[in-house]
């Protein structure tokens, strides 16, 4: 087996490596495109399972096939044919993982559709790489995290991250930029625990088409160059909601106590989502939010009804307006009924409250918070169906009620 290993680090490699040698236990590459994120990562992984025989390891992201054409195809098999050649490892593509000689396993997939993610959710793992967490719900990621228990000794179990900045209200930014807990907002209780870095495509230089940063970079609208060249979280260009700035969120204690009416949205799928709003007059206040991965309807609604989001001032029922697609599950949601489902009307209502600031969000929103900035379109205008989980329980929340006529604005 030709072990000719010809993989030299960048210098900002070099420190990304030191950093996964430290003590951090979840560690953030972030930063502008094709700055050797995904490379550095998956050389580690390569290590760790050459390391450490009979070791396991997953690298997923949203999509599956994602994943398979960006990390697998693009990174991870040639630099194992690089390194320990084409005999040191097989791929079994039909399992989308890669036995080494060693009997360490890498394992790749997509966290975004259920049979996946039950799958690759199966098995225990030494590593689990997040690529491209931007796209990644908070919920899908720390549903993983039990599944860092496979135990092979000497090994250091890690989990490590990459991505493209997204919004600084992005939770990842939340965690590893601000060091907050992601749902409290209390500073982290070990800090040093997470770790994060910048990689920049100026620091990957020699690895990239002599053009590449002046002519594709340099001459991108300011925001995405600020993203994609630059590595900084800031809005993302053709954001939905871009007129949603942080004056309108509310700290828990300066809120309403008191609404007109209430409402909320409940979105179906593997991440399910749940927003409750309500009304004072014109304005619309987005009270709390809820969201899980790969949970039932039946358990997700039990757990709406333990933290007593259900119930309404005066003893009304809740109307819970549901993604009409949901079939038979609205009926397993208390107060369940079809939500208006027209999507531009929607976006133009909400975007009209906005506007004229008649649209509040409690600092406890997490969830909506955290997709409201990064929710956005694509140079062609259609929605990015990515990380939009609740914002289409918002939209269902905000719309059908003003279509059930009961409000009028
Ligand atoms: N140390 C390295 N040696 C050789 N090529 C590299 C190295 N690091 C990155 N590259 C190349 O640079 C390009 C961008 O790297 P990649 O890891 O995909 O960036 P990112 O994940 O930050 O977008 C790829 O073509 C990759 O093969
Ligand atoms: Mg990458």
């Amino acid at each position: 087996m030709g072990t000719t290993v010809i993989f030299k680090p960048t210098a900002v490699q070099k420190k990304a490596l030191v950093l996964l040698k430290g003590g951090a236990k979840h560690i953030l590459l972030f930063g502008g495109s094709r700055s050797g994120k995904t490379t550095v990562l998956v050389m580690a992984i390569i290590y760790r399972a050459l390391n450490f025989a009979g070791s396991r390891h997953l690298i997923c992201r949203y999509r599956a096939k994602d994943a398979r054409s960006s990390v697998l195809r693009e990174t991870l098999l040639p630099w194992l044919d690089n390194t320990i050649g084409k005999n040191g490892y097989t791929y079994l593509a039909h399992e989308s993982m890669v036995t080494l000689f060693n009997g360490s396993e890498i394992w790749i997939g997509g966290l975004g559709d259920r049979e996946q993610a039950d799958k690759i959710l199966g098995h225990e793992y030494n590593t689990i790489y997040f690529n491209e967490i931007s796209q990644l719900s908070y919920a899908a990621v720390t549903t993983a995290y039990s599944r860092l228990a496979m135990r092979v000794s000497g090994c250091r179990n890690l989990f490590v991250y990459d991505c493209n900045p997204g919004s600084p209200l992005h939770w990842a930014y939340k965690i590893f930029v601000l060091k907050k807990t992601f749902l409290s907002g209390e500073p982290l209780e070990k800090p040093e625990l997470y770790q994060s870095m910048m990689l920049n495509p100026e620091d990957n230089r020699d690895h990239l088409p002599e053009d590449y940063i002046s002519d594709i970079l340099d001459v991108l609208p300011e925001k995405q160059k600020a993203r994609f060249r630059d590595g900084l979280w800031v809005k993302a260009e053709g954001v939905i909601y871009d007129k949603f700035d942080e004056t309108m969120i509310v700290k828990a204690v300066d809120m309403p106590k008191e609404f007109d009416r209430y409402a909320a949205g409940q979105d179906f799928g593997l991440n399910i989502t749940f927003v409750k709003i309500g009304w004072l007059g014109d304005c619309v206040y987005v009270l709390c939010d809820y969201g899980a991965f790969n949970m039932t309807t039946q358990s997700f609604n039990e757990e709406l009804a333990a933290r007593g989001w259900l119930d309404c001032a005066g003893g009304y029922g809740l109307s819970v307006y549901c993604d009409p697609a949901g079939g038979e599950r609205i009926q397993e949601i208390t107060g369940g009924t079809k939500a208006n489902n027209s999507v531009e009307s929607g976006i133009d209502f909400i975007n009209a409250k906005i506007e004229r600031r008649q649209f509040f969000v409690c600092d406890k929103c997490t969830g909506v918070l955290s997709e409201i900035w990064d929710y956005c379109r694509d140079e062609a205008g259609d929605i990015v169906k990515v990380n939009d989980h609740f914002m289409d329980a918002l939209r269902y929340a905000v719309f059908s009620d003003v279509q059930q006529g009961v409000i009028l604005v």
